[in-house]
């Protein structure tokens, strides 16, 4: 009986080292600044804290980003209700890809990549980077990938986070770290932090 107990003991640790996806918590649909209160606060912030963000808040970010606000409808208007943008995430463990009906994050490349997501400083600093990435051939969701940045802005501005928008990144080397097909490209990325140097 000992015996077993202890088995099931080593197994679940390794079930749990080993698993590499991220399990959210449900983000939090509700509460939040008045959005008069968001919109006038938003702003692009170029100094971060190397502070990590807490699951609740990396849930609460994605769902805002890409989540479903019904029954299989995004929190973002898209082109013919296709749905067809893809959110990745690069934190210090790896770069994921949102999954936002499973609420997880599934792990694309392991290790820390934030360097490969703009070639600016702040972004190697900071505890999150998006990835926007679309369908090189559907300009309409370059429309979606704006809905989606003014809501992570208006988010930011809502938490006391900061954030930032940016083009510059090296689409080359963003391409070959998330192995995207050749129709595929990084539009854009989003930096995530708490303000402040540290
Ligand atoms: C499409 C787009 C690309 C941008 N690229 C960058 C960028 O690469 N680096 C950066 O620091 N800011 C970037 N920005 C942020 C703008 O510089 C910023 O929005 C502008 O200076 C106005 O400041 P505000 O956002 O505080 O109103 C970008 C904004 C947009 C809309």
């Amino acid at each position: 009986m000992k015996k077993i107990f202890f088995l099931a003991i080593i197994s679940s640790f390794c079930l749990y080292v080993s698993a590499q996806d991220i399990s959210l918590p449900a983000p939090q649909k509700t509460g939040g600044k008045p959005l008069m209160d968001a919109i006038n606060q938003r702003q692009s912030v170029r100094e971060f804290s190397s502070k990590d963000l807490d699951l609740q808040t990396i849930s609460n970010l994605m769902w805002v980003a890409y989540g479903f606000n019904r029954e299989s409808k995004r929190v973002v208007p898209t082109a013919l209700d296709k749905q067809q943008f893809e959110v990745y995430v690069a934190l210090k463990t790896g770069v994921y890809l949102y999954d936002a009906k499973a609420n997880k994050l599934l792990l694309k490349v392991k290790g820390d990549h934030r360097k490969s997501a703009g070639k600016q400083e702040y972004v190697w600093n900071a505890p999150l980077n998006f990835i926007y990435v679309m369908d090189a051939g559907i300009l309409d969701s370059s429309v979606e990938c704006g809905c989606i940045v003014q809501n992570v802005y208006l988010y930011c501005a809502s938490a006391g986070l900061g954030s930032v928008v940016r083009g510059y990144f090296d689409q080359d080397e963003l391409k070959k770290l998330l192995n995207l097909s050749e129709k595929k490209k990084v539009i854009l990325c989003q930096t995530v932090g708490y303000t402040g140097i540290s």
